[in-house]
């Protein structure tokens, strides 16, 4: 049987404590943490791990938006590719302290980079 990305990385327990450690890197970051402000962080978060999941071939639980609609103001804002990749940096280096292995990290890269385009609305 082969596992679902999910179920290598860990499962919920795994994918609920990278995402907590991914958002404190995101607010420690000035080059991105101001699109943060004044969001909900617990909804936020909440969101992510549900997301998550999903992409990485969990449950399907996730009801927020589109990706498109979701960051569509912060497009607006100035958001670009610099800060997607920003944010692939700070997944991967929450992947790897928590031991996940690089051909892992590489997958989940790529899925991030798959909604690239939505995410900066083109
Ligand atoms: C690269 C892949 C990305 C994924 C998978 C992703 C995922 C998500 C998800 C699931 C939401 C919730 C949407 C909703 O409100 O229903 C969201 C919202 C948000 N994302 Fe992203 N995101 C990505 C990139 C980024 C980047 C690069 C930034 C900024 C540096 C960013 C900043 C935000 C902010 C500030 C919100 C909340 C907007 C609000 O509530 O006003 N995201 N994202």
């Amino acid at each position: 049987m082969t596992q679902s990305l999910y179920e290598r990385l860990g499962g919920v327990e795994a994918v609920n404590a990278a995402v907590d450690i991914f958002y404190r890197k995101m607010l420690l970051d000035d080059r991105v943490n101001y699109f943060f402000a004044g969001v909900d962080m617990t909804q936020q978060i909440q969101k992510q791990k549900s997301f998550l999941t999903m992409v990485f071939g969990g449950p399907h639980h996730y009801s927020g938006k589109n990706m498109r609609d979701g960051h569509r103001h912060l497009v607006k804002m100035g958001l670009n590719d610099t800060h997607v990749d920003i944010v692939i940096e700070h997944l991967g280096n929450t992947l790897k302290e928590l031991g996940v292995k690089d051909a892992d990290i590489a997958e989940v890269a790529a899925i991030a980079n798959s909604v690239r385009d939505d995410v900066l609305d083109r």
